[in-house]
Formats: C-alpha cells, structure tokens, sequence
C-alpha cells in the first residue's frame, strides 16, 4: 500500500508496501517510462452512453470533483461533467480557506456557482470539507483553545446553515488519522482542542443542517491496515457514543503498483456498515506514472483497478456513492502532487479511457 505524507504545503508520496498487479519495488529496469500523451485533438463531448445510467442500474450515484473556473470557462468539462455525473463535490471552494479567509467574513461566491450549476444539471451536491488541517486560514493557526473553539463552531454552523438544504452531504472532518501509528494526527484542532474536537464538528453540523448525510474522510483507509483499523475505531466510538455521523468517506487515490486488495476493501466496507454507516468511494483517481509498459498496456492495467475497485462498492449494498476526484486527464491534482500521470476516466481531449470502460462494466456487474 502506498503511504504518503502530507509535508507542509508539498505533497511527496512515498511507495512502500506488496505490489499485488505490478512486481515489487522501484519501477521496472528502464526506470518510469516516458508517461502516454495523447494527440491533443480539438475537445469535444464524446457521444457516449451517460455513465450515470449504468450507475443507476447499480443504484448508485456517481460523482466528480470539479473546479468552478472550469464549469464557466470550459464548455465541454461543464458539458462532460453534466452528462456523465449526478454528484458533485467542489474541489476547493467550499473549504475553510475559500469560505471565511478573515475571521467572520464568509465568501459564498464560489461555492454557490458550484451548486448552482449542479441545481441546473440535476445533479446532488457533497459539501467538502467543514474541518481539514489543509486548507485552513492562517488567522486560525493563532488563536487560544479557547477562541479556536468558537472560531470552528461558528465556521461550521454558518457554512453548513447556508448550504443547508443545497447540499446532501457533507465531509464534516477530513483526514483526521495520522499517516502512521494509529493515532490521530497532531492538527492545530487535536493541539488546540482535543480529541473531542471530531465529535463536536459531527454536532455542530448536525444542528446547523439536519437532513444532510454527515461523513468522516481519509485516505489510505480503504483497506484492513492500520490507519484503516484506526479510522474504524474512531468512528466506532463516534458511533458508540451517539455522535450523529451517517458515513465514511474513503477516498481511494490509488498508485497502481500499489493499489488496496479488493478482499480487504471489501471487509472493511462491511465492517464500517456493521455498524449501521454508508460508505462511499469519495476521492478516486490511479495513478499509472510508475507502471511499466506502453500506454495502452497502463491503460488497460488502470481500467481493471477501476473495474475491480468500484465493484467493491456495487457490491457493498451500504456503499452508495463513487466520487472520482476529477473526470479529466487535463485537470487533475496528481500532476501538482505526485507528478505528470493520467490517473482519470477521460483523456486530456475529454475522450473515454478504459478506465471509464472499467467503472460502467462495475456498475453493470458485467
Ligand atoms: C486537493 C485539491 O484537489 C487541490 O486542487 C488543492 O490544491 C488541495 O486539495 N484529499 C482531499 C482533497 O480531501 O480535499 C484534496 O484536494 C486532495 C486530497
């Protein structure tokens, strides 16, 4: 499994673990070929079966990612998205950072054009993320405890309250377990707050927007190991302790060497559903920058990690949702992240990729 640490404004993704497709250590002899570029042919919206009708017949939603500058400015990413996907989460601009940048000052701007677009599109929308130690103000990295839990209450009640009945969910705490050891990871919240600062978020939320589904999410969780057992626990004493949490969110950014068995996903989905919560697919993407082979060869290799991973869920009756964390090779995190890859469902020219073949035959169980 791939572990990554999340460095102060960088991201490096360190591989350590089995390969279960691809053999073991660094990449092969040539070292990580040359990533597959595609012609860049003029982008149009591929007239294709809408991959939201086979993620119906499974009874899912299927959902994107997306940026607000794209919806207005690209036409066929707007066009693509609304075709394809009935669920929707703003990459970035219904966080902290965007939404209250000074002390009691909330921007809606963005998050609204979001929504709005989703409205228009008939498409649900997922509130991300009310409490991320990313994507937080710096004004709040100052204050006491005390003024910390006013500021974290007041942000969550006032951006879930506006959003209240606009969204159906919301990723109340986002990636609150440490990469390693099984404990939660040292944030300004755990520092300034506590412990309890998870349950409390879960309260706030509940109060302010009482109909939305409320999800814990993270990542490298997908599986039986320890963080995942460690994110179990917590929502088990979330549970136990009659927190109003609905789900887990499990984000699923996959490097392909190194992708989750899907034995152990699927344990894992029921274990957190034995304890009466839904589960979705929240963030995924699969990252193929270190397969070897050709294009077509990763292409392929790619599509059956999607097909494989997204049956977990279709076969999870508690897993309802699959979010993909872009739709497009031309916008993804990864490049940013992990460096240049191709990790999506779409080419750079909005055409399907064999990962997008790999996600319908999922949800078609074929
Ligand atoms: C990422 C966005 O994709 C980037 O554009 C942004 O610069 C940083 O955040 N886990 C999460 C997401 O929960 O919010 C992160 O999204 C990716 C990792």
């Amino acid at each position: 499994m791939t572990h990554w640490r999340y460095a102060q404004g960088a991201r490096a993704a360190t591989a350590a673990g089995l390969a279960l497709l691809v053999g073991c250590g660094g990449s092969g002899p040539e070292g990580p070929s040359p990533l597959p570029t595609t012609a860049p042919t003029t982008p149009e919206i591929a007239e294709i079966a809408p991959l939201v009708g086979a993620a119906r017949a499974s009874g899912r939603w299927v959902g994107s990612a997306v940026q607000a500058n794209l919806l207005s400015a690209d036409a066929v990413y707007a066009g693509t998205f609304a075709r394809h996907f009935d669920y929707l989460t703003a990459e970035w601009e219904m966080k902290w950072d965007p939404t209250e940048p000074t002390p009691g000052v909330f921007d809606f701007s963005l998050g609204d054009q979001i929504v709005a677009f989703a409205e228009a599109n008939g498409a649900r929308v997922k509130g991300h993320a009310l409490l991320w130690h990313q994507a937080t103000p710096s004004w709040v990295e100052s204050l006491s405890s005390a003024e910390l839990q006013i500021a974290v209450d007041a942000h969550i009640r006032i951006v879930a309250a506006h959003y209240a009945g606009r969204v159906v969910a919301w990723d109340v705490v986002n990636e609150a377990i440490a990469d390693e050891g099984g404990v939660l990871r040292d944030s300004l919240f755990l520092r300034g707050l506590g412990p309890d600062y998870i349950a409390s978020a879960f309260r706030v939320a509940r109060e302010a927007d009482p109909q939305a589904l409320l999800f814990y999410n993270d990542y490298n969780t997908e599986g039986m190991g320890t963080k995942a057992n460690a994110a179990y626990e917590l929502v088990k004493g979330l549970v136990e302790q009659g927190v109003p949490i609905d789900g887990v969110g499990l984000q699923m950014h996959v490097s392909a060497r190194f992708p989750p068995r899907v034995e152990d996903v699927a344990a894992n989905m029921r274990r957190l559903a034995d304890l009466g919560l839904l589960v979705n697919i929240s963030e995924m993407d699969v990252r193929i920058r270190e397969l070897p082979g050709d294009s077509a060869t990763r292409f392929a290799a790619q599509g059956a990690i999607y097909r494989d991973l997204v049956g977990v869920c279709v076969a999870e009756p508690a897993c309802h949702a699959v979010t993909f964390w872009g739709f497009t090779d031309a916008h993804s995190w990864v490049d940013g992240t992990f460096g240049a890859d191709d990790p999506l469902l779409f080419d750079e020219a909005y055409q399907p990729k064999p990962a997008f073949s790999g996600v319908e035959d999922a949800f078609l169980r074929r």
